[in-house]
């Protein structure tokens, strides 16, 4: 079903649970905040604008969980409504399904069943994952190994086919000491020229994101799986993506965050080493490291796919909420 169409179908249901004398809207519904709307939702606040008399209805926790995911972090919200959807399939916000609703009684909506994913060789090096660890070393240390880092990826030519082509590696941008990693595909046309990550037009709407969810562009560190740009911006092949892995990996290595951000699937795919889809992976926790990963859907895909924007800020409102930001 195409996703306007469980748009349609919803506000079917709420309108039937309208005239059912149910008041409240529930949470997934609520408009979305403007800077948001400003990256691109449509018509989610028809679905808030008419005020329903009466009763109150209730989301039963989380509705975009991914069933069987091993080695996943859950929230403790999470791990509260784990056991009724682990074996729920991503679903969107305009999914009636999504939408268990009850007056009193819980009466979780009935789950297709999913089949298992395979787990992520991570899984046992996350030692710690109750706080967050502030990174070991001063700022200065991780500046120069960032420093030493980032010539030897000046000084890389394994990829062939891109080194000709390239104008300049594209390392990372961002401060040293930070929480958060925005970890992304690879540098484009405007990333190639001005040597930063993430400053054409993906990079303006993951800006936007970044402003809706309550980040600032200059307190988060912003870096991609591959350091240079490929020919036409193609995605990056395995044989790229595993020789710029020493990279990435050492750059996080250097940072240890406590969030890291797979923005698309070249990026998630790389750092959890998985072939699952974004929409299988996304909408809980995975663990690299010290860090906790979470996946959706690259800002091209959103520009190129508006709809999905709607379920990347459920994401970030996940995020949100396990910062403690959101309630
Ligand atoms: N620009 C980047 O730096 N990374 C991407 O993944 C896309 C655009």
């Amino acid at each position: 079903m195409e996703s306007n169409d469980w748009y349609l179908a919803t506000k079917q249901l709420l309108s039937h649970l309208q005239r059912s004398g149910i008041t409240r809207l529930p949470k997934a519904h609520q408009p979305l905040p403007d800077a948001v709307a400003a990256w691109g939702q449509r018509e989610s606040s028809a679905l808030s604008t008419h005020p329903i008399p009466n009763a109150s209805l209730e989301v039963q926790g989380k509705s975009t969980l991914v069933g069987q995911l091993a080695p996943a972090i859950s929230t403790p919200q999470q791990k509260n409504t784990e056991a009724s959807n682990s074996a729920s399939p991503p679903r969107s916000l305009g999914d009636p399904s999504s939408v268990p609703v009850t007056t009193g009684h819980a009466r979780p909506a009935p789950v297709p069943a999913m089949a298992q994913v395979p787990a992520f060789s991570h899984s046992s090096a996350l030692e710690d994952t109750k706080a967050w660890a502030r990174p070991r070393g001063t700022d200065e240390e991780r500046t120069e190994s960032l420093r030493i880092l980032a010539e030897d990826v000046k000084a890389c030519r394994k990829c062939s086919e891109i080194v000709c082509r390239r104008q300049q590696t594209v390392f990372g941008i961002g401060p040293h000491n930070v929480r958060f990693v925005m970890f992304g595909e690879a540098p484009g046309a405007e990333e190639d020229r001005t040597g930063e990550p993430f400053v054409g037009p993906a990079g303006q709407l993951l800006d936007k994101i970044l402003v809706a969810t309550g980040l600032k562009r200059d307190e988060v560190y912003i870096m991609n799986t591959l350091k240079c740009r490929p020919p036409n911006n193609r995605t990056p092949t395995e044989a790229e993506v595993e020789n710029c892995r020493p990279f990435f990996e050492s750059q996080i290595e250097i940072l240890q965050p406590e969030y890291i951000i797979c923005w698309g699937s070249v990026a998630s795919r790389a750092l959890l080493k998985t072939t699952e889809s974004i929409g299988r992976l996304r909408g809980r926790f995975y663990r690299y490291k010290q860090a906790k990963v979470l996946v959706t859907y690259h800002p091209s895909y959103l520009l190129r796919n508006p709809d999905a924007k709607r379920q990347t800020w459920e994401d970030m409102k996940f995020l949100m909420r396990d910062m403690g930001t959101l309630k």
